[in-house]
Parts: structure tokens; C-alpha cells; sequence
């Protein structure tokens, strides 16, 4: 297809979503319980990476920023990732807890978007996470320093090797600078596209650990 046909296609498209529908007395009212069907539904539709999630952090200077995490589990505290400490959106979260996620479930019509407080979790998670890794995995926490600038993909390669040779023959411990983060939700807003574009929206609001449910026009 030229430019100009892919112009106009992403101009044009249109699709219908299924008309299953999402209804106040259909839905659970702990968004995390909801939250952990639609996740079940997900997975059992085989989507690939159900668990892909946008991440969305506020940079030192109000800009948002984003990225795509894996959840890893959701806890009692709330919705957990792994990553480097010292990567751009662990300081951005160290520097403001204010994060968004996002999941697109595109198969299933379904969206979902969870603003909350994010902080370092704790090591027992952590190395526990870590030890159920594969060792390459593992060899490449402590190669990549994240966000941070290489020369080139030579630099990186040759610090993975490294790496592998200083454990070579031992187990791979957790690097301090890598671990949980853990995200406690505060708003949710569960969205499942409907006809002619009159999709559902339910939004979950919490006060003195009680959630409400509103509807909100889409
Ligand atoms: C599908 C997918 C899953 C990812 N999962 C993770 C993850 O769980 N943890 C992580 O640190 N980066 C993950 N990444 C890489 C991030 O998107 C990002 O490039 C990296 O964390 C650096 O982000 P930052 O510089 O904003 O900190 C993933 C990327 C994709 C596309």
C-alpha cells in the first residue's frame, strides 16, 4: 500500500464492536475482582500478552510518559511490575507517585484504565520474582542500565558477556537496583466498545475504602 492509501485507510476504518453489554448489576463492586475477570476472560481468549499494560508516569518536568509493562501480579497492595530502579520511570515514580495504567484488551471490545500511587515494593517480592526468571534474563538486569545511553549495541553486548562470566558457575543474584514496583489503585474506569459508538464506560471511584460506580458517556 502507498502512503497515501495508508493515509486514507487509517482515515476511513470503521469497525463495529459486539454488543455484548457492560451493566451496572452485571459487574463485581470491587473493581479488582472485575478487574481480575476481565483479566481471566483475557487469558482464556488467548490474546497474546493479556498483561501488557501502558504505564503512564510524570516527568520532572509535567510532561506524562509512557511505556508498556508487563503486570506481574496484583496483590493485596495493589497491581505489581518489575523493573530498574534506576530507568526513567522508577525516578519519575520516585519523584511522583501519580501513575496511570492502561490495559487494551482489542479483541474483546474491553479497556481498562486504573489511575493510582505507585512505590518500590518490597525485596521479599522481588527476589522472589527474580529467582523465577530465567538465568539470561537474570544476566540481562545487571547488564542493561536502563534508560541510560549507549554508544552503541556493541557496549551492551559486551557487558552481558561480562556479566556472564562473573557468575559463571553461581547463581545469579537479584541486583538492588532492580524489584517490584507496586501500584495501589484509586480510580477505575472499565469501558467496552457498543454499537454506533455508544460504548459502556463504569467508572470506580474509592472513599473510606468503600468504591462507588458511575456511568460516564462515551
Ligand atoms: C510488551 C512489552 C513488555 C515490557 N515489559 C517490561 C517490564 O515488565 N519491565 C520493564 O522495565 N520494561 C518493560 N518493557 C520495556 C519498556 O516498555 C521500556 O522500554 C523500558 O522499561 C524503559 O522505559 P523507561 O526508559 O521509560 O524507564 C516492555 C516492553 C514491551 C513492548
Amino acid at each position: 500500500m502507498n502512503e497515501e492509501k495508508i493515509t486514507d485507510h487509517i482515515r476511513s476504518v470503521r469497525r463495529e464492536f459486539s454488543e455484548i453489554p457492560l451493566l451496572e448489576h452485571n459487574v463485581h463492586y470491587n473493581p479488582v475482582e472485575q478487574f481480575r475477570l476481565w483479566m481471566k476472560e483475557a487469558v482464556e481468549a488467548e490474546l497474546l500478552d493479556p498483561y501488557a499494560m501502558c504505564l503512564s508516569t510524570v516527568d520532572e518536568s509535567g510532561h506524562a510518559d509512557s511505556r508498556v509493562v508487563y503486570l506481574r501480579d496484583i496483590t493485596e497492595d495493589g497491581f505489581v511490575f518489575y523493573t530498574n530502579y534506576n530507568s526513567s520511570k522508577a525516578k519519575q515514580i520516585f519523584n511522583n507517585e501519580m501513575v496511570s495504567l492502561n490495559f487494551l484488551w482489542i479483541e474483546l471490545s474491553r479497556q481498562v484504565k486504573i489511575k493510582g500511587k505507585a512505590y518500590k515494593g518490597d525485596s521479599v517480592l522481588s527476589n522472589d520474582y527474580f529467582s523465577s526468571r530465567p538465568r539470561a534474563s537474570k544476566i540481562g538486569a545487571w547488564a542493561s542500565d536502563q534508560s541510560s545511553e549507549l554508544i552503541n549495541r556493541k557496549q551492551l553486548e559486551d557487558r552481558q558477556k561480562e556479566m556472564e562470566t562473573k557468575f559463571e558457575g553461581s547463581e545469579v543474584t537479584r541486583p538492588e537496583h532492580w524489584g517490584a514496583i507496586v501500584i495501589k489503585p484509586e480510580y477505575f474506569e472499565f469501558w467496552k466498545g457498543r454499537k454506533s459508538r455508544l460504548h459502556d464506560r463504569l467508572v470506580y471511584t474509592v472513599k473510606d475504602n468503600t468504591w462507588t460506580i458511575k456511568r460516564l458517556s462515551p
